[in-house]
């Protein structure tokens, strides 16, 4: 008696494993024929704004610190209608991509020399950013 127990408890954990793993093999496959081109971009993105945050912070407001950032933003931005194809014919997501784009080319054009300009050139950034998400993030 106890030996059938034991016997089909055993079956129990090699299906439950079994289970397991074929599990975690679909999801990787699922995984690994998605596009990660749309959350790398807005991971980079988040990156390069993050990076001028912290300039803020740490109070590395010199055009060096600052330039690469904005200009990483703003060459990336140009893929936004790239990076989300199913959204690019949406008018709203275009204008959210133009108005990032533009915020970036307003920064660029006056960079900002000090902590308090970049503080408000990222926060201008972070608004176009947060535009976009408000419409079309989930
Ligand atoms: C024109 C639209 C648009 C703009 C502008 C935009 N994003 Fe996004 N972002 C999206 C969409 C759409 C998603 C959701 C992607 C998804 O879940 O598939 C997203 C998601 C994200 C995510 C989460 C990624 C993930 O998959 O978890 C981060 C981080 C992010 N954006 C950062 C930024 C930053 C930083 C900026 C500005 C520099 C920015 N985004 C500008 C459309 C935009």
């Amino acid at each position: 008696m106890a030996g059938s127990a034991a016997r089909y408890f055993f079956l129990f954990l090699i299906g439950l494993v079994a289970g397991v793993i074929g599990t975690v093999m679909a999801m990787r496959a699922l995984d690994a024929r998605k596009d990660h081109f749309p959350e790398s971009l807005m991971y980079v993105q988040q990156w390069h704004l993050n990076q001028l945050h912290a300039n803020v912070e740490q109070n590395k407001c010199g055009a060096i610190d600052t330039i690469p950032h904005l200009q990483a933003l703003r060459t990336s931005a140009n893929s936004l209608e790239q990076a989300f194809p199913d959204l690019s014919d949406d008018e709203r997501f275009v204008k959210h991509a133009s108005g990032l784009r533009a915020a970036l080319d307003t920064s660029l054009a006056t960079p900002p020399l000090n902590c308090p300009g970049l503080g408000a050139a990222a926060k201008d950034v972070g608004e176009a950013c947060k535009a976009c998400h408000q419409d079309f993030r989930n």
